[in-house]
Parts: C-alpha cells; sequence; structure tokens
C-alpha cells in the first residue's frame, strides 16, 4: 500500500539525494599532469560533483579554466602552488584524488618509482590530514602497494586515521581484466566482470578468473591472458615510448572509482570496486593492505569481501603476490618512520 509514510519517505530520500548531488567537493592533487587533466575533465562531467579544485606544483589555474567552459552546472578551481592554495583545495573536500609525480619510462618497474614519489605522497597526504581529514582519499601515485602504507602512516601519525577512507586505485587492473578476456573470449566487455585481488604491480595483480563468466580459461590461454593483465601497463609505457605511462585509460578508471564512492555516499547501495585498503584478509602473512571486493558505503569501505574459492592455479598466484606485497608494504611504513 502507498501511504502517505512512505511517500513522505520517498521525498526525503529525493531531497537527500538532491542535496548531496549538490554539495560533493571533489579534489585533484596532480591536476595538470598526464593523469590529472583528463580525469579532472572526467569529473567535470560527472553531474554528482558540484565543487572540483585543481592543484599542481605547475598548471593548475590553466587546466582549470579550459575545463570550466565545459557546460555543466560545477564549479572548477585552479590553485597555485602555495600552502594556503593546497588548504583550500583541500577544505571541505569529500573525495581526494592523488595522481601527483612520476610516471615509468620503459624498463622500469612501479618499485621503481618509490624513491621520487614517496615524499609526494607523504607530503601530501600531510596536508590532507590537516584540511582534509574527513575525505576519502584515492591514491593513484606508485608504487601504490607502498604509497597507500604512506598515506596510513601520516595519517596515524596526525591521529586521524580512518581505513575506510583509504583507497589505493586499482580499478584500472579491473577495467584492462574484462577488457582482455573480453578480447580472447569474442564477447563485449560491458557483460564481462573479473574480480582482480592482491595489489598493483607485477606479479601482486591477481586476476580470479575461475571466478569470472569464463572459469575454464587454461593452459596456455589462461597464463597469457593473466600475464597480460599483471604486466599490461608495460604495454602502454613501451608504445609511449618514454612519454609516460596510462594516463587516459587510467583517468577512465580513477572517475569510475570516485563515481563509485560519490554515489555510494549519496545513498545508493549493491556498489562493488575492488581496491587497495586496509584488510584483515593476509595480516597474518604481512600484509596489513590487500585488494580484494569492497562494498562501498557512506563512510567508504562498508565491506572487505573475502576472496572466497579460488583455483590451485590462482592460489599459487596469491601466494607469490603476498610475498611482494608484504615487502613494498613495509617499505612505505618504514619510509614514513624513518623520514616523518
Ligand atoms: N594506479 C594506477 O593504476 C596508475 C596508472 C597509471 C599511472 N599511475 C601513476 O600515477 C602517477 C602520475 O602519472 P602521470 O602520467 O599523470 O604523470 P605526470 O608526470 O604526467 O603528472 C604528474 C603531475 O603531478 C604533478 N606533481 C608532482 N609533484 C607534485 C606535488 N608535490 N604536488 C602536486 N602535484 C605534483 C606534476 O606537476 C604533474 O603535473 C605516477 O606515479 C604513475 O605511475 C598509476
Amino acid at each position: 500500500m502507498f501511504t502517505a509514510r512512505s511517500a513522505f519517505s520517498t521525498i526525503g530520500r529525493r531531497a537527500f539525494s538532491v542535496s548531496a548531488q549538490q554539495n560533493s567537493k571533489v579534489t585533484v592533487l596532480g591536476a595538470a599532469g598526464g593523469i590529472g587533466q583528463p580525469l579532472s575533465l572526467l569529473l567535470k562531467l560527472n553531474t554528482r560533483v558540484s565543487d572540483l579544485a585543481l592543484y599542481d606544483i605547475r598548471g593548475a589555474p590553466g587546466v582549470a579554466a579550459d575545463i570550466s567552459h565545459v557546460n555543466t552546472a560545477s564549479k572548477v578551481t585552479g590553485y597555485d602552488p602555495a600552502p594556503e592554495k593546497l588548504k583550500a583545495a583541500l577544505e571541505g573536500a569529500d573525495i581526494v584524488l592523488i595522481p601527483a609525480g612520476v610516471p615509468r619510462k620503459p624498463g622500469m618497474s612501479r618499485g621503481d618509482l618509490f624513491k621520487t614519489n614517496a615524499s609526494i605522497v607523504r607530503d601530501l597526504a600531510k596536508a590532507a590530514a590537516q584540511h582534509a581529514p574527513n575525505a576519502k582519499l584515492l591514491i593513484i601515485s606508485n608504487p601504490v602497494n607502498s604509497t597507500v602504507p604512506i598515506c596510513a602512516e601520516v595519517f596515524k601519525s596526525k591521529r586521524v586515521y580512518n581505513p575506510k577512507r583509504l583507497f589505493g586505485v586499482t580499478t584500472l587492473d579491473v577495467v584492462r581484466a574484462s577488457k582482455f578476456i573480453s578480447e580472447v573470449k569474442g564477447t563485449d566487455p560491458a557483460n564481462e566482470e573479473v574480480i582482480v585481488v592482491g595489489g598493483h604491480s607485477g606479479v601482486t595483480i591477481v586476476p580470479l578468473l575461475s571466478q569470472s563468466n569464463h572459469p575454464s580459461i587454461d593452459g596456455a590461454v589462461r597464463d597469457a591472458l593473466v600475464k597480460r593483465i599483471q604486466f599490461g601497463g608495460d604495454e602502454v609505457v613501451a608504445a609511449k615510448s618514454g612519454a609516460g605511462s596510462a594516463t587516459l585509460s587510467m583517468a577512465f578508471a580513477g572517475s569510475r572509482m570516485a563515481d563509485s564512492l560519490l554515489r555510494a555516499s549519496q545513498g545508493e547501495t549493491g556498489i562493488f570496486e575492488p581496491a587497495f585498503v586496509e584488510s584483515p584478509l593476509y595480516k597474518e602473512d604481512g600484509c596489513d593492505f590487500f585488494s580484494s571486493k569492497i562494498e562501498l558505503g557512506p563512510e567508504g569501505v562498508k565491506e572487505i569481501h573475502p576472496v572466497g574459492k579460488v583455483s590451485p592455479y590462482e592460489e599459487g598466484l596469491i601466494e607469490i603476490a603476498l610475498k611482494d606485497l608484504a615487502e613494498d608494504i613495509k617499505k612505505g611504513q618504514e619510509f614514513v618512520k624513518s623520514n616523518p
């Protein structure tokens, strides 16, 4: 029966979702880079974003002026590199995405970026902890396996750490997995979903094909597909011949993750995205962080799903992944302890 009470609650829900929609501030740190620019453009197209704050050590006001002419309702502001501008960019943010740092060149692993990116991410995390402690923080800068633990340590040191709100963005691995499996099977990638667990670097990326629509993929085809998902980023790095790594597909993936979080924070349910978060699943193996299927809610992480039933082959992949992952995580944690 359609009662006054149910009518009221429907209107109430609508009112909630509209006002939430009008009040979502999203900040991009590193907004003028290869990822930052297309990511900011995609966020400008997202009607759930009302206020888009773009910060970079160079060029953010220009990117903001350009994007601000796109005729969607949101307000775009670019910020020059100064502490008070970074503060203004961060204050009131619901989501902060960090693609700041240097990308890979051919022959480099994501771990090779640690030296440069660790301190960039640490310093931006300090600013986020101070000016936007309640925002959901989405880390794109590599090596994600180490930069996420760096952010956690910084937030802990400032006593504002909430593991529900810190995410390493592994969405690109999931996007690639569904695209690559569709190429093997001749299907529409929109209908393919592959859970990818572990971390975000080489062998730490573990696609669970046994849980996909094609669990029977086996032998050399399976091995080649898994390798392509794990090292898909290298295809782009090689094709760009030194000009950087994946930027456009990464922007797509980052904007999808931000949109999923915005939808969840506006009350939508049943939203799942794998992401690299603090997780109980493999803590005993030295991995305080692990990517698995995550249900998102208004607070960020709503529920961390276990890896579930995997094949013996995948069990082997997870075992290999855990070893590298534990080292990468420790490296990030120790970096902050010795370089606070
Ligand atoms: N998570 C993923 O799946 C994924 C995928 C691809 C690339 N990445 C990583 O994303 C990062 C960015 O890649 P890109 O191709 O956009 O690089 P880029 O060099 O094109 O852009 C990086 C931007 O960060 C800015 N920057 C540097 N230090 C900064 C600071 N302290 N504060 C604010 N901005 C700062 C630079 O000025 C530049 O505009 C790299 O670390 C790359 O490895 C991650």
